[in-house]
């Protein structure tokens, strides 16, 4: 029998006959003819569960790739994997994301499958699912649970997240009662799918599409909506081919999909965290993404998608107005369109068959943007030698050439202690500094979108030149450094910060400076101490592997390039 189907990788019991035998034994358990049994086998992973209300139709969704398998004459099996609810994990979601891709991974390459559907959607689990499957090297395919719909609050429509924030800014600033900000609290997520908008869910769904590990028009049909369902079924029906061909996800993510998806996630004005993981995503097939890179490509990339947090729409208005293929279409210029998709066409064949019909509310063309250029850029300098994160697109222009007194926070205990005193020596042209939530010091959590003080609401101020080694929530906006590196926990120069300090950020130069001759700045990091690292599980694994954001946050050893060392050892090789 050929090593395929349920007679890949046997058990080893040092008799292949036996092992055979034994596994189809067990395999009839559960029912199966057979025939069934001959069949070439895609696994369906995926990632639902109690705590993960994004991915609560995947049962539904299930069925239909299993219908699609079905129907293309292979098996289909579903296995379980580890799931990541954003907002249930603790410290943050990111910390789990290389455990979940070492999951997938094994188990596609554990399990006796021949293509794997990876079912995912709230956003860690995407790049997890990826990352896993192309170090697995097994044909795989994306299929994403959708977007939420949207609800609404006093007429005024709501959408998960960005809502979420200005309406809390709101309350903070007593604009709201206790009973109102409850009324939008249980109107903001009310269907099952990922964030409303272009957050990080929603950024790399359509990142996968980009990439072409997802089929075209895979991205944006909300989660309840029946196209979905379809979707499904065709992909599927798509994982039995694949098996067929062999094809194989390094022969789908190369250099040119890479730099295409990365167009894309400009494009769309998307999340600073799905910079992270095409990264590490990248990464798993020895493509290096720098930030020099990032900025190339950002400068000749406009933003055509009037989604929040960088426009007003929401995602059922962009799968309406055309989608993914729409926006691809309209920067068909700028890419590489020779890239081959998991569909088996290249890009180029893809576009010559997308409808005509795009909404321009939602979808600008290349001739009227939304912004022009550096939507999304990389900083440095003194303050971030290997790279920092500005999402410009979403901020206030005003602060994007801005020199201010620094008002630091040691940590997040130390920020959400302080943040609202009413003592608090703040003003709104300072800039407010947290440090030591990077990758190490605190799992990256998403805390980089620091609170305005509520001294400054209330004298109305919005927006305020924020700097850190955290991330941000891809729903999130505002003049908001992220992704500082090497962070303040190994002795980056963000540790040196001090209240009284002052600092500039200039979006032209690309600059994050602290105002501070280097022997200075030197001198404050003698006296560094790195806190004591984690001594046992999957807390210590972390801590001794995990590399810099400029780095996907991926751990060193499971890089396809293995001279890459870990973030302690490497703090200001920078690869840029
Ligand atoms: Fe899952 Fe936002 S909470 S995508």
């Amino acid at each position: 029998m050929a090593d395929r189907g349920l007679s890949r990788g046997l058990t080893d019991y040092g008799d292949r006959g036996f092992s055979l035998y034994l596994r189809h034994a067990f395999a009839k358990s559960m029912g199966f003819s057979d025939a069934m049994l001959e069949r070439p086998i895609v696994g369906i992973a995926t990632a639902g569960g109690g705590f993960n209300n994004c991915h609560r139709l995947t049962p539904e969704l299930v069925t239909a790739v299993s219908r699609g398998v079905l129907g293309a004459g292979g098996l289909p099996l579903e296995f379980p994997t580890i799931s990541l609810g954003e907002p249930f994990l603790t410290p943050t979601s990111l910390v789990f994301r290389n455990l979940m891709a070492m999951d997938v991974e094994e188990m596609i390459r554990a399990q006796p499958m021949d293509a794997v559907v990876l079912i995912g959607g709230c956003d860690k689990t995407v790049p997890a699912q990826l990352m896993g499957a192309l170090s697995a090297g097994k044909p795989a395919i994306s299929l994403v649970v959708g977007p939420m719909m949207t609800g609404s609050f006093e007429g005024v429509r709501l959408g998960a997240c960005t809502d979420c924030r200005a309406w809390w800014a709101r309350y903070r600033a007593g604009e709201l009662s206790d009973e109102r900000i409850g009324e939008v609290e249980s109107n903001l997520a009310t269907t099952a799918g990922t964030c409303a908008v272009m957050g990080t869910a929603s950024t790399m769904a359509c990142v996968t599409e980009a990439l072409g590990m997802s089929l075209p028009g895979a991205a944006t049909p909300p989660a309840v909506h029946a196209e979905r369902l379809r979707v499904a079924e065709a992909t599927g029906a798509r994982a039995v081919a694949l098996a067929a061909e062999n094809l194989t996800p390094d022969r789908i993510v190369t250099r040119a999909s890479v730099e295409n998806a990365l167009r894309v996630l400009l494009a769309i004005g998307g999340s600073t965290n799905a910079i992270i993981h095409l990264t590490a995503i990248a990464g798993r097939l020895g493509i290096t993404l720098t930030l020099a890179h990032l900025n190339e490509i950002s400068a000749t990339t406009p933003v055509l998608v009037n989604l929040k947090p960088v426009g007003d729409h929401y995602m059922e208005h962009f799968h309406a107005a055309g989608g993914v293929g729409a926006l691809l279409r309209e920067l068909a210029p700028l890419l590489q369109l020779d890239a081959a998709t998991v569909a088996g066409e290249t890009l180029g064949e893809r576009l010559s068959h997308v409808p005509a019909y795009v909404g321009r509310d939602v979808i600008r063309s290349a001739a009227e943007p939304l912004v022009e250029r550096d939507a999304l850029v990389a900083l440095f300098g003194n303050l971030a030698p290997n790279g920092a994160i500005l999402k410009a697109a979403a901020a206030d222009a005003r602060l994007m050439e801005h020199e201010g007194r620094a008002v630091v926070f040691t940590s997040l205990a130390d920020m959400s202690a302080r943040i609202d005193e009413p003592d608090l020596d703040v003003e709104p042209d300072d800039v407010l500094v947290l440090q030591n939530a990077g990758p190490i010091g605190a799992g990256m959590p998403e805390a980089g979108y620091l609170p305005i003080p509520k001294k400054l609401l209330a004298r109305g101020v919005r927006d305020m030149l924020r700097i850190s080694d955290a991330r941000m929530s891809g729903t999130a906006y505002g003049a908001v450094v992220l992704h500082v590196s090497p962070e303040a926990a190994i002795g980056g120069p963000l540790a040196a910060v001090r209240t009284g300090d002052r600092i500039r950020m200039s979006l032209r130069d690309k600059r994050l400076d602290l105002l501070l001759p280097d022997a200075e700045i030197a001198d404050r990091l003698r006296e560094f101490a790195r806190t004591p690292a984690p001594s046992r599980g999957y807390a210590k694994l972390y801590n001794e592997h995990i590399l810099g954001a400029e780095r996907g946050c991926d751990f060193d050893f499971l890089m396809m390039d293995p001279s890459v060392g870990p973030a302690s050892e490497t703090s200001g090789a920078g690869t840029v």
